[in-house]
């Protein structure tokens, strides 16, 4: 019996590798840097997919049917309660859409993810949501759906290294909730709605939201190292910080450090960021000396999603923007695979009494 299944071994993939030991993640044979480093949204949606559906269009063919799938979904919007965080709308939005594993059905969820999540960031304000532009990249017309404004090249390009950088990862908590759904043959959508139900906490993709809230609570350096030991002395988690597979640093920082780099404006806020998280990691190495916690994907996420303009209520399912393509593609996988997923418990509850 193991509670958090941690050295449960419970696929096969051929979509990603976690290396823990080493700090390697490989997607698809490409090491996840290199993913960062030069492909699009697109680009990652068709490398996923490919294998697990039989009528995958070419790439720039599937880049067209994802854009007319935004412009598709924009009706959703008018489905549902403005007020709602991004998870809690993106969610309610997916679970609107016809269900069934096909590879349209992973192209609207792939495609509603940001126009909804634009439309629950604006509509939380009190704006209204914009239109999809169908001609524009996933990255591009994110952004403009956010702000109203063309994006910056800079700008696209740093979202594209972020939600490339996110799309999959071995059979963490929420893909792993994707392909038990799966095996019972619900669906794309009800898988997507389980993943982005698993990522919503903390200990999850909803930390880099409190990454935030942390370096404001910290406030100046000078600050970092009594916060810190407070924070710790109570017992509190460090957000991004810690990781279940890798004990070493987890790769996608470094990726994710890069593209916020490249950011313009971003150098004080980064340097700040830089000077905490290494007070963070002197304070974890003293109290763990033989638990190696280091930094995760998240701590660079809020720094990225925060210099793109998104609101951090939002950051959780921006993630599920991204990782949506490796949810869907375990789908599949798992589906292929033929066997309903289910475990067993042993029970340690009250007996009959003897007759
Ligand atoms: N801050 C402080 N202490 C920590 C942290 C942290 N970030 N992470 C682990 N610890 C402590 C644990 O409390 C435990 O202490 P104990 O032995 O005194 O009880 C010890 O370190 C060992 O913990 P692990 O076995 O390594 O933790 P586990 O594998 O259960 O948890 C997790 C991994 C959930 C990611 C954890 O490190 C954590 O809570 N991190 C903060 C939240 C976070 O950043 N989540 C995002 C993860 S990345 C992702 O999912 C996309």
């Amino acid at each position: 019996m193991d509670s958090g299944l941690e050295d449960i071994v419970a696929a096969e993939t051929v979509l990603s590798d976690v290396d823990g030991q080493n700090g390697r993640l490989i997607i698809r044979g490409w090491p996840v840097e290199m993913l960062a480093a030069s492909m699009a949204f697109e680009d990652v949606a068709h490398l996923l997919w490919q294998g697990f559906f039989d009528d995958l269009p070419d790439v720039a063919e599937l880049g067209a049917r994802i854009g007319a799938a935004r412009e598709e979904v924009f009706d959703l919007v008018a489905d549902l309660p403005a007020g709602l965080d991004g998870v809690s709308y993106l969610r309610a939005g997916w679970a609107l859409l016809p269900d069934d594993e096909s590879i349209e059905t992973a192209i609207r969820l792939a495609a509603a993810g940001p126009v909804l999540t634009a439309a629950a960031v604006r509509r939380r304000r009190g704006e209204g949501a914009i239109a999809p532009d169908r001609g524009l990249s996933q990255s591009t017309d994110f952004l403009r759906m956010l702000t109203g404004n063309q994006a910056g090249q800079a700008e696209a390009r740093a979202l594209d290294a972020y939600l490339v950088t996110v799309c999959d990862h071995g059979l963490n908590a929420s893909t792993f909730a994707a392909r038990v759904v799966a095996s019972t043959r619900a669906g794309l959508v009800s898988a997507a709605v389980a993943g982005i139900s698993a990522l919503k906490g903390p200990l999850h993709g909803g930390a880099p939201g409190p990454v935030l809230d942390m370096i404001d609570a910290i406030g100046s350096p000078a600050n970092a190292e009594r916060w810190i030991e407070g924070a710790l002395n109570r017992g509190d988690r460090l957000m991004g910080f810690g990781h279940r597979v890798y004990r070493v640093r987890d790769p996608r920082a470094d990726a994710l450090k890069a593209a916020v780099a490249r950011l313009p404006g971003t150098t004080g806020r980064l340097e700040f960021a830089e000077h905490i998280e290494q007070a963070i990691l002197g304070r974890l190495a003293a109290k763990y000396p033989k638990r190696r916690l280091e930094t995760n994907v998240e701590f660079y996420t809020a720094l990225l999603l925060e210099a793109l303009g998104l609101p951090r209520e939002a950051f959780t399912a921006v993630f599920a923007c991204g990782r949506v393509l490796g949810w869907t593609a375990h789908a599949r996988e798992q589906i292929g695979e033929g066997r309903l997923v289910r475990p067993r418990s042993v029970y340690r509850g009250p007996v009959p009494a003897a007759a």
